[in-house]
């Protein structure tokens, strides 16, 4: 059989793909029943199994594969380098989750992968083991098949995507060499609508901090004290109030300034993609959108930064009342950057406006937790020529260029370290809860998704060879 995937005809590797198909989900559900929760400590040794798994699934494929240990989570790498005048193409992936509470809501667990309407529900259904798996399976469909990739793969597979990667960077630079490679591909991220290939052509950096306001020493009677203590609750409302102005803009001092305004042709290409708002707000299932004034809800979520509170804890908060004025107040808030905002700078300047305008009688301190930069693609090469035709085949309609609003903290580190260009194609769809309690991966997605890449594979190495 003709080794291309162009024609009507299955190719060799969709063969191979179909006809293994059911042991690969057996394989699959494996893997997401492992509770690899990076967050949860409880969690390690699960975490560990995870990693040893994915070795092993690498080594299945016909990869040489091996674990290093971090001071936290471990790597994973695997190589096949059997194309010696050829490119090396780096995947990367993430086997660690997110922690699946609130329990109570998942229809059914979490660690039990359940197919429902067509869709794989589990926690790391789509986020991120399905999408890594499907891409140990392309490649095992090559080796399989015909012995042989077009091109080099090392694939990469980290444990702490979920807690902010804090190992890898030092990962990338001290093991340049086994990771250096002319592209590298990422698939988590979602398509911008069912059956609609899409390829992201920005993601949103990060600054995350928590905000920690102290007032008296201990929590007080609040009639005996309260009126002449200042109340930390109320302190950190007052903080976290001065940080917008009435129109959704962020109202800290230099926050805009390093901002790139998309290009009007970016901003139309944006306009031609088939959006509902109202669909949108349904998902969200919120009584009416809002954020920042005179920009689209796509504009808002792909090119402009946010300020938002995930979580606040202070005082009294289980059944019935109590009259206590609370010693202390948490707040933890994340920052949405993009382009050419850099985190470490962001982070002086809400240090600056909290120290500004924390009210007198309490003291206010924050502390970063975790960051990652903004990033925009170049969309022009091989690797992105190769993607598209990839998509084409796969799903018999042309990718469309989405922007994200969510954060992959490597994918600058890849380009700065390794100086080679990123390619983001995610197979999630919208709704599919990722972080949320009824994570779920389209089966269809994930079959696709497998032959797509398997074929990506045989476009990449007639593009990169006549580029
Ligand atoms: N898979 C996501 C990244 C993502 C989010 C892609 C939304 C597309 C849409 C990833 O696992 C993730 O959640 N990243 C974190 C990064 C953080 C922990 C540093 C995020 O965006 O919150
Ligand atoms: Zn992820």
């Amino acid at each position: 059989m003709d080794s291309t995937t162009s024609g009507s005809a299955k190719s060799d590797l969709t063969e191979y793909l179909d006809k293994n198909y059911s042991r690969t989900r057996d394989e699959l559900f494996d893997l997401l029943r492992i509770p690899s929760v990076s967050a949860k400590s409880e969690h390690n040794a699960d975490t560990a199994r995870t990693a040893e798994w994915v070795r092993s699934a690498l080594e299945t494929a016909g990869m040489k594969a091996t674990i290093f240990p971090t001071p936290g989570h471990a790597i994973v790498v695997g190589e096949w380098r059997g194309a010696p005048d050829a490119p090396t193409v780096l995947v990367y992936g993430h086997y660690d989750v997110q922690p699946p509470e609130p329990l109570d809501l998942w229809t059914s667990p979490p660690f039990e992968p359940t197919i429902r309407n067509g869709n794989i529900y589990a926690r790391g259904s789509v986020d991120d083991k399905g999408q890594l798996f499907l891409h140990i399976k392309a490649i095992q469909a090559h080796l399989a098949t015909r012995g042989k990739l077009p091109v080099n793969v090392v694939v990469i597979a980290e444990g702490e995507e979920e807690i902010g990667s804090d190992n890898l960077e030092k990962f990338i630079e001290d093991k340049k060499d086994l990771l250096a490679a002319e592209a590298v591909v990422i698939s988590d991220s979602a398509m911008f609508a069912p059956r609609q290939p899409s390829i992201l052509s920005s993601l949103r950096g990060l600054a995350y901090f928590e905000l920690n306001v102290k007032g008296p020493s201990v929590d007080l009677h609040s009639g005996a004290y309260g009126g002449a203590v200042v109340n930390p609750a109320m302190a950190l409302a007052k903080i976290l109030s001065t940080m917008h102005d009435d129109n959704g803009h962020i109202a800290i001092e230099g926050f805009y300034d390093s901002v790139r305004t998309w290009e009007p042709a970016d901003i139309n290409q944006m306009k031609t993609l088939p959006f509902d708002s109202e669909t949108f707000r349904q998902e969200t299932g919120s009584p009416e959108l809002g954020g920042e004034k005179g920009y689209s809800i796509l504009e808002q979520l792909w090119s402009r930064p946010t300020l938002e509170v995930n979580g606040l804890l202070s005082g009294y908060t289980s059944e019935g009342a109590k009259t206590v004025l609370p010693s202390k107040a948490m707040a933890k808030v994340s920052c949405r950057l993009v382009p050419d905002q850099n985190p470490a700078d962001i982070e002086k300047l809400i240090l600056a406006h909290v120290q500004k305008v924390a009210p007198k009688g309490v003291t206010a301190t924050v502390k970063f937790l975790h960051g990652g930069r903004p990033w925009k693609a170049e969309l022009t090469g091989p690797l992105y020529d190769a993607a598209r035709r990839a998509l084409a085949t796969a799903f018999a309609k042309p990718p469309v260029l989405v922007g994200e609003g969510g954060s992959i903290p490597v994918v600058g580190d890849f380009e700065r370290i390794l100086g080679a260009p990123v390619l983001l194609v995610g197979f999630g769809l919208p709704g599919e809860n990722a972080h949320a309690p009824d994570e779920w991966m389209s089966e269809e997605n994930f079959k696709i998704g497998m032959r797509a890449m398997a074929t990506f594979w045989d476009e990449y190495g007639v593009a990169s060879k006549t580029d």
